[in-house]
């Protein structure tokens, strides 16, 4: 598996977690059970753009550099790490409520651009084989048996 289309199969199952996130946020009334859906999509959400920034991105990094699209998306995972940790340490539950509602409104902005500029980059900039080497370091970190 081309670790592009990984990557992809994730944000399609993180899709479906924001769909359902953004229905029932709102309407929760205590602070913890905003910050256990959080770390549930934390621990998901993190270890994505860890596979991101340690495989794929340092891959290209001798092809686009470090400056332009790679510099904005990992500013992007550092503004959403930033969020998801802070979610765990505030105590109202609007506040908890509207960040966590923000991390799934800028990571829907990320996953798009990603979607629609850096993995199309990354397929012409490193071709199928270094992609099929890289999907082989993905399953083996996710535990995926391909
Ligand atoms: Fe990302
Ligand atoms: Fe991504």
């Amino acid at each position: 598996v081309k670790i592009t289309d990984a990557l992809l199969g994730e944000h399609g199952a993180f899709y479906a977690q924001f769909d359902h996130l953004t229905q029932i946020v709102p309407n929760l009334t205590a602070t913890e059970q905003v910050q256990q859906l959080g770390a549930l999509l934390a621990a998901a959400l993190k270890t994505h753009a860890r596979l991101e920034d340690d495989l794929l991105f340092q891959a290209l990094d001798p092809h686009l550099g470090p400056m332009g699209p790679l510099h904005v998306m990992r500013h992007e995972h550092d503004i959403i790490d930033g969020s998801l940790d802070r979610l765990e340490t505030v105590e109202d539950t609007g506040e908890a409520a509207k960040l966590l509602l923000e991390v799934i409104s800028v990571a829907r902005e990320h996953f798009a651009k990603e979607e629609q500029g850096l993995y199309r980059m990354a397929q012409q900039c490193l071709g199928d084989e270094k992609l099929t080497e890289l999907g082989a370091e993905w399953a083996k970190i996710r535990k995926v048996v391909v």
